[in-house]
């Protein structure tokens, strides 16, 4: 199965309120370390169900949310709905296959969507190109882990990063680092055990 039908699957049950959780506490950093405001433009990668552009949306103009998977784009939908949300566009698109047209963004947010991608070079050069000069990118994910973060690791091509990783990502890309600091973290039981998944925020300037 392909990543976009297993992302259709997991859709059914992915909003839990940990998620949601996660989503304000991402706003609130972002609130609180970047220059947001209602003039700006923001794109999300891998977006889902849109956990972080529905909090997000009061305090930006627009935000374009970027997903494979059909599934995760339809529960996004329906909270546009329902919350009424006007400010929010939705693609179903590869960013890998099929060029953006709009460019002018002042922030790229992608959240736990890196460690599925294979080459995270390539990844954050091509989404610098969607930045506007002076724009900033935000990657959320797992710091390193061994393995065990997801009951299958079919799609999963990155055990997490560390930060020093994470850093020279950004140099090699051109991309100034800010910050990269945990905020968060994921608790799993694995083999009779809770584990802790430890998450970073990292955020670049271009
Ligand atoms: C674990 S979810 C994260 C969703 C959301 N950003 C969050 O933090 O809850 C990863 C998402 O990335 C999407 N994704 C993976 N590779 C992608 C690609 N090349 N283009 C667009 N979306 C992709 C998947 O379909 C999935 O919805």
């Amino acid at each position: 199965m392909e990543i976009a039908k297993r992302f259709d699957e997991a859709s059914k049950t992915y909003d839990t309120p940990d998620k949601i959780e996660r989503a304000k506490k991402t706003v609130k950093i972002l609130l609180d370390k970047l220059p947001v405001n209602k003039e700006w433009k923001v794109l999300d990668f891998g977006t889902g169900t849109g956990t972080i552009p529905v909090e997000l949306s009061s305090f930006v103009k627009h935000i374009v949310g970027i997903d494979l998977s059909k599934g995760m784009l339809e529960v996004f939908k329906q909270k546009i709905k329902e919350k009424d949300l006007k400010n929010i566009t939705i693609k179903q698109q590869d960013i890998f296959k099929e060029d953006l047209e709009q460019k002018d963004f002042d922030l790229i947010i992608t959240s736990m969507t890196f460690h599925h991608i294979e080459n995270i070079k390539s990844a954050l050069e091509k989404l610098k190109k969607y930045l506007k000069e002076e724009g900033y990118i935000v990657i959320i994910d797992l710091d390193k882990e061994d393995g065990t973060f997801h009951s299958s690791n079919l799609d999963v091509k990155h055990f997490g990063f560390s930060k020093e990783e994470i850093d020279k990502f950004f140099k090699e890309s051109g991309l100034d680092t800010i910050l990269i600091e945990n905020f968060d973290s994921i608790k799993k039981e694995r083999n009779g055990k809770e584990r802790d998944y430890p998450l970073f925020i990292a955020i670049a300037k271009k």
